[in-house]
């Protein structure tokens, strides 16, 4: 099963500290952020994955992740030329993927709980059955997030942080996409910010009934803002010295 890891972000919520330093790179405690995704990953019973970088981050990162023996997988490296969005990073990985093949995408500043993945969702890749596949969560501030309606149990609507979000159900950055979504990113237009929007790349699937979803009840935050980090921060160390004891 084959997944990727798009670390190929800018980080400028997390300037100064991502002048030096590849925003996945910097630790929760002592963990490197982009394990994390790993992690998510394996659990969801990847064994290849691609990980897709800045050219400057691709270095580093690669450096700490080595070839995968250290996590039992196999990682290869692909560069982002120009950072246009998640979509646009995904469509990096157009070759690694064979036709249709389904894969798994991770942000790599999103924590997830990976055994709760593995319980839950271990096998969700061999279905194969074309659908795009989300994991909601319901957050305080779905503002900050794509944001997904469901409604008697079918995602109706996906928005990109919207102003007046019609949920609390935020998109988290874990998603399992067919190949075809390779030819849907190639008809998206940039929005207002810029970017190539993975939730319109999920809109597509959802207005054709191809998108399923899991309302996540474990533990996810994002990591990429000062306030996520510190969060997530307090959470890890509260679960250490809960084992500890
Ligand atoms: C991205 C996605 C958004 C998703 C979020 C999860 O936003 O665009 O849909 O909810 O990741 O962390 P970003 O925070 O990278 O702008």
């Amino acid at each position: 099963m084959k997944g990727i890891i798009l670390a190929a972000g800018k980080g400028t919520r997390m300037l100064p500290a991502t002048s030096v330093v590849n925003k996945n790179l910097i630790p929760i405690l002592n963990i490197p952020l982009i394990t994390y995704s790993v992690e998510a990953l394996v659990a969801l019973g990847v064994d290849k994955i691609m990980i897709v970088a800045s050219k400057n981050d691709l270095g580093p990162i690669a450096s700490y992740l080595g070839d995968g023996s250290d996590f039992g997988v196999n990682f290869n490296y692909s560069i982002q030329k120009e950072q246009k969005g998640i979509s646009h990073a995904i469509l990096v990985a157009r070759d690694f993927i064979r036709e249709n093949e389904n894969f798994a995408v991770c942000l790599a500043d999103n924590i997830f709980d990976a055994d709760f993945i593995k319980n839950n969702f271990g096998n969700i890749l061999s279905k194969n059955d074309g659908n795009t596949h989300i994991f909601a969560k319901k957050v305080d501030d779905p503002k900050r997030f794509g944001v997904a309606v469901i409604e008697n149990d079918k995602v109706t609507g996906v928005e990109e942080k919207p102003q007046n979000p019609k949920s609390d159900l935020a998109v988290t950055g874990l998603y399992i996409f067919p190949q075809s979504v390779f030819g849907i990113i190639d008809t998206l237009k940039p929005s207002a910010r810029g970017e190539y929007e993975v939730t319109d790349a999920i809109l597509d699937y959802v207005n054709n009934g191809l998108c399923t979803h899991h309302i996540l009840d474990g533990f996810w935050s994002d990591a990429g803002t000062p306030e996520s980090l510190l969060a997530v921060a307090n959470h890890m160390f509260a679960k250490a010295k809960k084992s500890n004891i």
